[in-house]
């Protein structure tokens, strides 16, 4: 399934992020508080389990999440959504996944992974701002897949319908969460209007 967050404040915020003006600190400000703004959603249907605890008054029985939660940023810029998303969620796990696209044939070459242990029990969730020919996220998803990986979400900023289709087909089980769902790709596959590079601009290289 795909969701695009439409809210006020994420599309307020991406604007922003779209303005080719903004600084790389009010970039990776923006970006930070949208990944904050977007786990709010992301986490709104996680499991969860009954518990009973002793309030002051007496006993309470309600609930919490019921397992444990991986975020698997994809390097670079998926670095840039992390600490915005551990900020609703400061128990979660951290694994990392590096990938980059060949400039030529837009395909994602692997050159990191790491991961907490037991990704099969856990809900994992990968992040990357940009979701353009699918490739990285396709690859990062079959890659926690082989390490065991079974309840996956994939959150991205910004995506276009190539690349969601590229997922659906590859993993129709995995739910999509977007920002924005822009237009199109350009001959360089950077995705029109978007935003550019957002490792780039995450991180003020180029
Ligand atoms: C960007 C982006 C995604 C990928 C999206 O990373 O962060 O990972 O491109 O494109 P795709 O959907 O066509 O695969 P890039 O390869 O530029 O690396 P970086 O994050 O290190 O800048
Ligand atoms: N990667 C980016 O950083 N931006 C795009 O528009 C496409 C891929």
């Amino acid at each position: 399934m795909l969701y695009v967050l439409n809210h006020p404040l994420i599309t307020h915020k991406l604007a922003i992020m779209r303005d080719k003006n903004t600084s790389t600190k009010d970039f990776r400000q923006n970006l930070d508080e949208i990944a904050g703004l977007m786990a709010y959603e992301i986490t709104r249907n996680l499991p969860t389990k009954e518990v009973v605890v002793e309030t002051p008054m007496g006993e309470c029985v309600t609930s919490q999440i019921a397992k444990d939660i991986v975020l698997v940023p994809i390097l670079r810029a998926g670095l840039g959504m992390t600490t915005g998303i551990l900020n609703l969620v400061p128990t979660a796990k951290v694994g990392h996944i590096g990938l980059y696209r060949d400039e030529q044939t837009l395909e994602p070459h692997e050159y990191f992974g790491k991961f907490p242990p037991n990704l099969e029990d856990a809900e994992v969730m990968v992040v990357d701002p940009m979701l353009a020919t699918g490739g990285s996220a396709d690859a990062a998803i079959t890659m926690i897949k082989k390490r065991g990986a079974k309840q996956i979400r994939l959150v991205c900023l910004v995506g276009v319908r190539e690349g969601v289709e590229r997922v659906q087909k590859n993993h129709p089980e995995v739910d999509i969460y977007l920002a924005a769902l822009d237009k199109q790709l350009n001959e360089i596959g950077y995705i029109v209007p978007g935003l550019g590079d957002a490792g780039d601009r995450i991180f003020g290289t180029k």
